[in-house]
């Protein structure tokens, strides 16, 4: 089946037309005969976007999300391939559950699920888990974290580095001294002292990343740091990237958009590890986003069951939905103010991640031949979020009622039509005659 996506504006370029066939762009430019029209009306077309940090629930939280309302979500999002944590119950840290995860991915067929091994056995931080064998699975697990939990034994840590360097692994470090968070509810400065909520110091993410860095130098191996959130960590790894040391750094929508000053009225929907932090910190984020210290955009979308979210502060889960509201705010926070254009969206959202995370047939050019792993987006039309109207199985996204720009017009995942106008499109519609017919042009 060919599909001639009419109209597009390639990274925000000139308008044109792509057509796609056999799951690869075909042809760009003028088309011949095709099966299938879609009129794109100017939106704009990037390499469909890659999540590094999902928390898809399954196995074990099943009620929070699945493979596929997670995937659902994804596609709705623009995403195309997106990386599973692996701190589901049992954790992903052995062949069968990575290998599990990978299969649900198949099924659902939304996106590419890649999942991500557990560093350690149980992600309990005591003894390495088989990182070999999750490799060599057909999961072909290149990305190891122990996401939730800090690998804090600076000995592990060095041995899971050394480890993955057989096979060009990564590991994934969630940066969390766990001695100086105990008991930690939100950013430790001025807000947790009024508010009276025990503080996650900066420098409890600021003396992992400086440790980690100099591990990974040490012994030659590649770091990824998650969720960076202050704007120490962007000065840290800005040093060591000028070393020219293998690190790739990572940060949410959220922390790009929201500040600590969102927990004055103890509403657990903007609990989140590591915490929102200041607007100093959103600042450097956003300038260490634009400039290349940080290397791309990760959702660390973490759905949360109801009982688990909407209770006291103190007893509430951290996490925040993200897949579905990312680009919007990646392009209100960086493509609007101008700190990225386009090809700086795709390359922080699609092209980094996919090449951290050793996906070949994502985050490519939009050339012929590529795969047909794509979006397109609307940049000029807005939407308001509405929790109930996501397609995870949870609520809990910090943005309710928020404004938004840019609206996702479809995603295609190797030349099919994954979302399209804020839909999933699954096997069973396709069958069903996609509502533009077959047409030539
Ligand atoms: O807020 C968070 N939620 N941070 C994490 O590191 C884990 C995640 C989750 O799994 O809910
Ligand atoms: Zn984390």
């Amino acid at each position: 089946m060919s599909l001639l996506l009419a109209n597009v504006r390639p990274y925000g370029g000139e308008l044109t037309d792509f057509v796609v066939d056999d799951g690869v762009i075909a042809k760009i430019g003028a088309a011949g005969r095709v099966d299938e029209l879609l009129d794109a009306q100017g939106a704009v077309l990037l390499p469909g976007l890659v999540d590094l940090h999902t928390h898809l629930r399954e196995p074990g939280r099943e009620d929070a999300e699945t493979v596929a309302t997670g995937s659902a979500a994804a596609a709705l999002g623009g995403y195309t391939a997106v990386f599973a944590m692996p701190n589901t119950d049992p954790a992903a840290d052995s062949a069968g559950v990575v290998e599990q995860v990978h299969r649900l991915g198949q099924a659902s067929g939304l996106v590419d699920v890649q999942p991500i091994g557990a560093v350690t056995v149980g992600r309990a931080g005591q003894q390495l888990a088989e990182l070999g064998a999750m490799a060599d699975s057909a999961a072909r697990v290149r990305v190891f974290s122990d996401d939730g939990a800090c690998v804090s034994d600076p000995a592990l840590m060095r041995r899971a580095l050394e480890y993955v360097k057989a096979f060009g692994g990564v590991i994934a470090q969630h940066a969390e001294d766990p001695r100086l968070t105990v008991g930690a509810q939100m950013n430790e400065g001025n807000v947790s002292g009024r508010l009276g909520l025990a503080g996650w110091p900066a420098v409890a993410e600021e003396s992992i990343i400086a440790r980690d860095v100099l591990l990974a130098a040490h012994v030659g191996s590649r770091l990824h740091v998650c969720h960076v959130s202050t704007a120490g960590s962007v000065e840290l790894i800005r040093w060591a990237k000028s070393k020219g040391w293998a690190i790739t750094a990572e940060v949410t929508p959220h922390h790009l958009l929201l500040t600590d000053e969102c927990a004055d009225g103890y509403d657990p929907v903007f609990k989140v590890n590591p915490p929102l932090r200041t607007q100093t910190d959103v600042d450097a984020l956003r300038a260490g986003l634009a400039d290349g210290t940080i290397d791309c955009v990760a959702t660390d979308h973490a759905p949360h069951a109801v009982e688990d979210k909407e209770t006291e502060w103190g007893a509430a889960l951290p996490g925040m939905l993200g897949l579905q509201t990312a680009l919007s705010i990646v392009i209100e926070t960086m493509l609007v103010p101008g700190r990225l254009d386009w090809r700086g969206v795709a390359e922080r959202m699609s092209v980094a991640p996919a090449r951290i995370g050793g996906l070949a047939g994502h985050g490519r050019e939009l050339e012929v031949g590529a795969p047909a792993n794509l979006v397109l987006v609307d940049p000029d039309s807005r939407w308001t979020v509405s929790p109930a109207g996501l397609a995870s199985r949870s609520r809990n996204t910090p943005f309710a009622g928020r404004s938004l720009p840019g609206r996702v017009v479809a995603t295609l995942l190797r030349g099919r039509i994954t979302a399209r106008g804020g839909a999933v499109v699954g096997d069973a519609a396709l069958e069903g005659a996609e509502s533009d017919a077959a047409v030539s042009a």
